[in-house]
């Protein structure tokens, strides 16, 4: 198993580009099974989860091309409409082919995702929503057995749908079915994260018609095809986002490149609270953080966008560790995203945990241990805490972090840190 070695006590200057969206270009991909002509894709990461996907889509019939610049998906001949258990258990978000395959081929059988370290991760609204529609769907030995055949035309039938949980996915894959129903829908109370903006933007250049995207009210009026486009996927405000905490807690100054500072408003807000300086450009798409280090305790409290977001929590977890303080960091979103908790500890981080905050003390140093990473986010948060430790931190089970950190040791080595990989 690969693991990270990080030697801790050095600061990050330099410059850093940001990749590519992970949690935007897979349901841009998934949208691909909607058109009939191929979809053209850049700045679509080097990640496990996009090559999960990818391979998902193949299984099925898309025709996959990919160069270094772009990926294009030809699903002009899909012959599966199935995504198994032994597919989907390695990448929940597998589930953003059900709402497209139905649209367009009016059946689906998808292995219901399970939990996974972070939550029970259900996928209820998912289900009712493309009910609300007509779909016929049945669970079924662990699958989601789902049909159109009894429709009119077989098509998916417009319907106003509230969703009582933001739910980003939900949406996405909901917005996904509607662009080829009949008649118009609305999705209520849907979710306004950026990548659900991107997606949109997307299926609009593929014929859709949807207004709405990046509200909390989305409407769709159904067409009868969708075509390829070309795409350019949005940049990754969470990794962005995890290499400003890297600048600040390390004492650096680093300047990101295709990083777009409106999509992180609310984490902006909160490193300049503890201390950092953050100066910005939107007309260049940059953000630069300089800070000494010595930073301030900031509370924090995980809300959907464009409130502070859950996938930023353990990142700012780790700063906390080390500031000057005392804060609270309350999970909203959810049940059990506090898995890097005991692995900080190990670092000599001073936490504690009552439901759904952690109270978190900073402490003057951490030092360096064997940790092990659980999730995507955690593990992030476990390097930034390596960075700043004494001496050398171990990091294993580092798969968790190539989910969605393209390029991370060589771009932490780029701007000062020592780090390396190991098997
Ligand atoms: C997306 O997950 C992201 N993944 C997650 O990023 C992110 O943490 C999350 O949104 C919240 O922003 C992708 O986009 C691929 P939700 P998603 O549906 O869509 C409950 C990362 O680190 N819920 O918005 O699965 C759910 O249990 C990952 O990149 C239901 O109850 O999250 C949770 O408590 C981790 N029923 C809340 O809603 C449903 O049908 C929000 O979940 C759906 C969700």
């Amino acid at each position: 198993m690969d693991k990270l070695i990080i030697q801790g006590g050095f600061s990050l200057n330099g410059d850093v580009t940001v990749s590519g969206a992970k949690n935007a270009a897979l349901p841009i991909l998934c949208a691909s099974l909607l058109a009939e002509t191929p979809l053209h894709l850049t700045a679509v990461a080097a990640l496990k989860d996009i090559d999960t996907t990818l391979k998902l889509l193949a299984m099925m019939g898309v025709k996959v091309v990919r160069d270094a610049e772009k990926v294009s998906l030809d699903a002009s001949d899909v012959q599966s409409f199935e995504a198994t258990y032994e597919m989907v258990k390695t990448m929940r978000a597998s589930i953003l082919v059900l709402g497209p395959l139905l649209a367009r081929f009016g059946t689906a059988r998808v292995s219901l995702p399970g939990g996974c370290a972070i939550g029970s991760r259900p996928v209820d609204l998912h289900i009712k929503g493309l009910q609300s529609m007509g779909a016929a769907i049945h669970i079924k030995h662990g699958y989601i057995q789902a049909s159109t055949l009894h429709l009119p035309n077989r098509r998916l039938q417009g319907a106003r749908y509230y969703m009582d949980m933001v739910t980003v996915t939900g949406t996405e894959n909901l917005m996904m079915a509607a662009s080829l129903a009949e008649g118009k829908t609305v999705l209520e109370n849907a979710a306004k994260e950026p990548e659900v903006v991107d997606l949109a933007e997307c299926l609009n250049k593929m014929g859709a018609n949807i207004t709405g995207a990046g509200t909390d009210v989305i409407t769709i009026i159904g067409v009868e095809k969708l075509r390829g486009a070309t795409h350019n996927i949005i940049c990754d405000r969470i990794e962005a986002g995890t290499y400003m905490v890297a600048a600040a807690m390390t004492g650096g100054e680093v300047k990101l490149h295709n990083a777009r500072a409106d999509l992180l408003d609310a984490v902006i807000e909160k490193l300049r609270e503890a201390g950092a300086e953050v100066k910005v450009s939107l007309a260049e798409n940059t953000i630069t953080v300089k800070s000494n280090g010595k930073l301030k305790a900031v509370n924090i409290r995980t809300a959907p966008h464009p409130a502070f977001p859950t996938d930023m929590q353990a990142q700012f977890m780790a700063m906390n560790a080390v500031a000057d303080g005392v804060a609270k960091v309350t999970e909203t979103i959810f049940e059990n995203r506090f898995m890097h908790v005991q692995e900080l500890q190990r670092l000599g981080a001073d936490i504690s945990i009552d439901g759904n905050t952690a109270l978190v003390k900073g402490v003057t140093q951490l030092d360096g241990a064997i940790v092990m990473a659980t999730d995507l986010r955690a593990s992030a948060s476990l390097v930034l805490a390596g960075l700043v430790a004494r001496g050398e931190t171990v990091i294993e089970r580092i798969y968790h972090l190539d989910r969605g950190y393209e390029f991370l040791e060589e771009k932490l080595t780029k701007l000062g840190a020592k780090v390396r990989r190991s098997n």
